[in-house]
């Protein structure tokens, strides 16, 4: 197929810097933090890249039948980005999700005419939960393409191909730190490895939940951000593939409470509405743009998708809160 004459995936990528100046000017910010707006993406976040460079591959390689069923397992975003391609392409599809995924996303996948199905989010935690839930996905849906972002190459490889030269080109090379979330380490192996090729001292840096926001089998219902997941002190066998640990130079923590502050100021000081990932990402940029060494730097956060997709937690948060004042 002509990709001139595609338009979903003509209009993946592309997105633009905004330069978060009120931000660090009220906190005196040493660095500047330039946001990486995802949600402009056509489906509304950073993993219609995944999505679109996946389905290429796929169909580069002759794998994807007319018709043909595709299926993962997605924290929702990138659920949303395969259902909008596959109905723009002619597949179907089928996502597996944490009961705990934001009722939007679950919406957005159906809109899309894709089929859901919900996971209780302790199974996740079980011993060998992950492999269990990744076995089923692939025994319900015998003839079906596992997209499986987790591990295929095709996720970092169009973050090498489009987001880090997206970032060069946009910042005349001047970055320095880029600062991301990960879930399946797409963003920050593809990304940062294209940049480190450019500029060695290039510093990659992951937000990681704090302590209290880690989910265990014993408190499965603590508060986290989708998309955020911890990568330190986790066994390497159960890390994604596509999760280069040799990229990254640096870990900062991120309560799920600050996170989701970050967010609600980013919107009221600068007009843009990011998802709490990105709240994790902007809590820790701003540590970072706050320490001396790296004044005058600057510090490319990618936002991933918007807030918009999580108001009814908002929502459902707020009104657990009020219940509780006495
Ligand atoms: C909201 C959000 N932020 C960040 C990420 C992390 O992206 P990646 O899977 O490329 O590591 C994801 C993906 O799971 C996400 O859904």
């Amino acid at each position: 197929m002509d990709e001139s004459h595609d338009h979903f995936g003509a209009l993946v990528g592309g997105t633009p810097l905004l330069a978060l100046r009120r931000f660090g000017e009220r906190r005196n910010l040493r660095a500047r933090i330039l946001a990486k707006v995802e949600a402009l993406n056509p489906a509304g976040s950073i993993k219609d890249r995944t999505a679109w460079g996946i389905i290429r591959a796929a169909e580069a390689e002759g794998r994807l039948a007319p018709g043909q069923l595709l299926v993962d397992l997605t924290s929702g975003n990138t659920g949303i980005g395969l259902a909008a391609l596959a109905a723009a392409r002619g597949y179907r599809a089928k996502f597996y999700l944490r009961a705990s995924t934001s009722t939007e996303k679950v919406a957005l996948i159906q809109r899309y005419g894709a089929e859901t199905v919900l996971i209780d989010d302790a199974d996740f935690l079980a011993p060998g939960g992950l492999d269990a839930i990744i076995g089923r996905v692939r025994s319900e849906n015998p003839g079906a393409f596992y997209t499986d972002q987790r591990a295929n190459p095709a996720n970092p490889r169009i973050h090498h191909d489009t987001t880090g030269p997206e970032i060069w080109r946009d910042t005349d090379g001047a970055v320095d730190i880029l600062v991301t979330a990960i879930g399946t380490g797409g963003t920050i192996s593809g990304t940062g490895r294209y940049l480190k090729a450019r500029k060695p001292g290039v510093k990659v840096v992951a937000v990681e939940p704090g302590p209290g926001s880690v989910p265990s089998p014993e408190r499965p219902q603590v508060d986290t951000v989708e998309g955020v997941h911890r990568v330190t002190g986790v066994e390497a066998r159960l890390l994604p593939a596509n999760f280069d640990a040799g990229v990254v130079d640096a870990f900062l923590p991120c309560e799920t409470h600050e996170a989701r502050a970050a967010a609600r100021t980013l919107a009221r000081e600068e007009g843009l509405f990011a998802g709490p990932s990105s709240g994790a990402v902007l809590h820790a940029a701003t540590v970072l743009a706050g320490r001396r060494e790296h004044a005058g730097q600057t510090i490319v956060a990618i936002f991933a998708d918007s807030g918009e997709r999580y108001l009814s937690q908002d929502a459902a948060r707020d009104a657990a809160t009020a219940a509780e004042r006495p």
